[in-house]
């Protein structure tokens, strides 16, 4: 049954394109680090919705998955007094933004539209600084997720893993066939993003009083030590020529078949659908074998910085990213779900779906935590020594007990 507020909004969407037509003074310079096959489809269904609007488009895309290398092209051009019109940012990089006063005030426009009633509080945590809207929220990623090649599985048995141990006997099973494992792109987000899941299968309460409360027992405990033992084994599973690998190209592996799974965010999803592969034929979606029923997730929110460009463009863009039918489109596209809770999941694939539905159970459950891996856990100079020791770990450079002890002085030395 088509849902009727679905199709009231994309007619009301069209007759806004035709009415909010007029050009603005300004292009909106846009800095994102969208840049793989599947975000760059992502970022076009962007570009046609604000230029329907009549709003110009430069775009700066700054290449670096995880959004490190934009970041710090961000901050040269703040520093230059260059600041883009509007910003890709995650979580706590929005905050250390907003400390700055650097960000332009959407209290007006979240009130006229009532994004506050739509946009979870977990969510609002961080597109909000001291109480104002500083930043528009236009999906929500999670990172606990393994993507399976459909082929690869049948040939171990056809059962997804759904514990630790199951997720081993597969990921040998595989081995023993002829295929790697596990593709993987050694750079420290993604080594990080792994962690995430390895972290969450060991608890909801070790994640949150490690990761988020940065509690020194958790930080160096003995389930830290566990984790780093996780990881050690998963580190067994990926490719000599693993290092240095950008994560599509991990992605394109289990999508070609050379490979059995990727651990990623959803935006990995991007990749397969760009690539012509369907969820259930083709991929499998689980959530990281022991995370079922929690979600580790972070959103992408467009921070505006104030004097940079046209307000009324700035606003214009912001009003776009959050209007319930762009928020389809874009994140049937993106691998993403909805930032508002009032987008029906229609549009959606069964790994969509199955997203929207973990993501609102979560919420209700007290089981949704944001991403250490992508800056929805502690502010960025804490997060990136977290980061630094996972990947050091899996480079071979600490044992897990080594580890652990690391992360507790690494926490303290960045706090
Ligand atoms: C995340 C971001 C995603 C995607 C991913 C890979 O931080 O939220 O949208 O860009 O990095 O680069």
């Amino acid at each position: 049954m088509v849902n009727k507020y679905f199709v009231k909004s994309v007619a009301a969407s069209l007759v806004l394109s035709f009415s909010a037509s007029q050009a603005f003074a300004d292009d909106v310079d846009f800095l994102h680090w969208w840049t793989s096959g599947g975000e760059a489809a992502a970022v076009g269904v962007l570009k046609d919705d604000l230029e329907g609007k009549g709003i110009g488009w430069k775009d700066m895309p700054i290449a670096g998955g995880g959004g490190d290398a934009a970041m710090t092209t961000l901050k040269a051009r703040v520093t230059a007094g260059n600041a883009p019109t509007a910003v890709q940012m995650l979580g706590y990089a929005i905050q250390d933004w907003g400390d700055q006063g650097k960000l332009a005030n959407l209290n007006d426009l979240a009130a006229s539209e009532g994004w506050d009633a739509v946009v979870p509080s977990a969510l609002q945590a961080f597109s909000k600084h001291n109480g104002d809207w500083v930043a528009a929220p236009v999906n929500v990623h999670s990172t606990n997720w393994v993507w399976i090649s459909k082929s690869a599985l049948d040939a171990t048995g056809g059962n997804a893993p759904s514990t630790w141990e199951e997720l081993v006997s597969v990921l040998d099973a595989m081995k023993a066939n002829g295929i790697t494992p596990l593709a993987h792109g050694g750079q420290a987000w993604q080594d990080a993003t792994i962690f995430d899941g390895v972290a969450l299968s060991l608890g909801n309460g070790f994640y949150k009083s490690a990761l988020i409360d940065l509690n020194e027992d958790a930080l160096g405990g003995p389930l830290m030590v566990e984790a780093f033992n996780r990881m050690a084994t998963l580190r067994s599973y990926v490719d000599d020529n693993f290092s240095g690998r950008d994560w599509n190209l991990a992605s394109a592996m289990v999508i070609n078949g050379e490979a059995g799974m990727q651990m990623m965010g959803d935006w990995a999803k991007g990749e397969f659908l760009k690539a012509g592969q369907k969820p259930g034929s083709d991929f499998v979606c689980v959530r990281f074998p022991g995370t079922q029923g929690s979600v580790t997730f972070n959103s992408d929110q467009f921070a505006m910085f104030s004097g940079s460009g046209s307000s009324a463009a700035q606003e214009a863009m912001a009003s776009s990213v959050m209007n319930p039918v762009f928020q389809s489109a874009f994140n049937v596209v993106k691998g993403s779900v909805p930032a508002r809770t009032d987008v029906p999941d229609m549009m959606f694939d069964h790994c969509g779906k199955k997203g929207m539905a973990d993501l609102a159970a979560a919420n209700a459950a007290g089981s949704l935590f944001g991403s250490m891996a992508h800056g929805h856990t502690v502010r960025p100079a804490i997060q990136s020594a977290i980061v630094d020791v996972v990947s050091a770990h899996f480079n071979g450079e600490f044992s897990a007990e080594e580890a652990a002890e690391e992360m507790v002085a690494a926490v303290a030395a960045a706090r």
